[in-house]
């Protein structure tokens, strides 16, 4: 379990306090809840404005133009790269690297604010740069293949970025920002394997599956239909080739035997590995698509393999972020649960062209993102007052 908890402190730790929770000023928690908040606001007006493409009717006041047009980024970007560049900036300690998830929560509100015209696409370029010196710092710290992968990614994010805002099309940007998001994750699962007994295989087989992916992504630069066709087709085999490493490698397949948590964390991991597999099949089979099989080839990895990580994530992402506890509960697996069975019914409607079903499907992944929500703010609250209780029963228990 420890190293499952210490997956996302990159190189150095916060003093932590008698309960194992960082301490932290009051100051500062205050500005991480704003950040969170300010990605947070990316994810809902991005899922309002998914639910709106489906379509799902929602009331006028729960629906904005910019929200629709800019689901994407405001999922990928707003959220995600906020998210990330905290997690990141927590684990550093470094004042000057919170830079990078300000700008990105800056972007994201402006975004869905629908103000400054092209500048917030311009800002997310700064952020992800910044982001890029961020991971360059966390490699010059702590030098490793898991570090080098994260920092890929923070590249694919600001290629992706950069592209965007000189007038690229969502369709063909969305690999590298689902190449930043792969990729993060994929570092952060590399760092653990050290836990498990090393197999002179792990790191050839690795290389292996993470070329084509960088070959899939350049081959979107040959304005050329073959060219495209060929770079789906690798970028879905090597996503396919890192699941069947994640899952041959990771250390899910030794804390699954663990109850509790570390088994809530291996099943949330196993499970999106089984997407990311799925989702590189996809890509393989018909990528670059349109309409449906674009659904489909999008969200196998970024609500199956991405939302599964979170989901995972959340209980050690949340303490290390906010210093408050999160009580695990067996609630958690309702999310889980929710969100393999709605995408499933998701894609087999994408795929079979049934909209009811994937109208269904949608809605009901973002119900699993509500329940989520709802679950870890009652574990955060159960677990902050179970710590008062503890605050208060010490000093009696110390009584004569
Ligand atoms: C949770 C509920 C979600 C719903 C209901 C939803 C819905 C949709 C829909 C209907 C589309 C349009 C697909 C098409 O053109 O046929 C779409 C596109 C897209 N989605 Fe989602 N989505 C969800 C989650 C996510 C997540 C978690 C991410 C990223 C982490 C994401 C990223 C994208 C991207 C990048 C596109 C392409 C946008 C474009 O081409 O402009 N979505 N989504």
């Amino acid at each position: 379990m420890t190293s499952e908890m210490s997956a996302l402190s990159t190189t150095r730790s916060a003093p932590a306090s008698v309960t194992g929770l960082p301490v932290m000023r009051s100051w500062e928690r205050i500005g991480r809840v704003l950040l969170l908040m300010a990605g947070i606001s990316g994810l809902v007006t991005g899922i309002l404005g998914g639910l709106t493409r489906l379509p799902v009717l929602l009331p006028g006041g729960m629906m904005r133009a910019n929200w629709v047009e800019l689901h994407g980024p405001l999922m990928v970007c707003g959220f995600l790269g906020t998210l990330i560049g905290i997690e990141r900036s927590v684990g550093l300690g470094i004042r000057w690297t919170w830079g990078a998830p300000l700008l990105g929560a800056v972007a994201g509100v402006s975004l869905a604010a629908g103000i400054g015209g092209s500048w917030p696409q311009w800002l997310l370029v700064v952020a992800s740069a910044w982001f890029v010196l961020v991971s360059w710092k966390v490699d010059s710290i702590q030098p490793g293949l898991s570090n080098v992968v994260m920092a890929l990614g923070a590249v694919a994010w600001m290629v992706g970025n950069i592209r965007w805002a000189a007038g690229g099309a969502v369709p063909a940007i969305a690999p590298w920002w689902m190449a930043f998001l792969v990729l993060t994750i994929l570092g952060e699962r590399i760092q653990l394997t050290r836990y498990r007994k090393p197999s002179r295989w792990a790191r050839p087989m690795l290389l292996a599956a993470l070329a084509p992916v960088g070959a899939g992504l350049a081959c979107g630069f040959i304005d050329h239909a073959d060219a495209r066709r060929a770079g789906g087709l690798m970028f879905g085999a090597g996503l396919v080739g890192l699941a069947g490493w994640l899952m041959s490698f990771d250390i899910a397949r030794v804390t699954i035997k663990h109850p509790g948590l570390p088994r809530f964390m291996a099943v949330c991991l196993l499970g999106g590995y089984g997407w990311l597999f799925a989702g590189g099949a996809l890509f393989a089979w018909n990528w670059p698509c349109q309409g449906y099989h674009y659904d489909m080839c999008l969200h196998a990895v970024f609500v199956g393999f991405v939302f599964s990580m979170i989901f995972g994530h959340a209980p050690v992402i949340f303490p290390a972020v906010l210093g408050l506890p999160v009580r695990f509960t067996p609630w958690s697996y309702l999310p889980v649960g929710l969100t393999h069975v709605f995408l499933l019914t998701r894609i087999v409607g994408d795929l079979l062209s049934i909209p009811s079903a994937r109208a269904w499907g949608g809605a009901g992944n973002a119900v699993a993102v509500i329940v989520f929500m709802a679950i870890t703010v009652s574990a955060v609250i159960r677990g902050t007052m179970n710590l008062t209780t503890i605050g208060r029963a010490k000093p009696r228990s110390t009584q004569p």
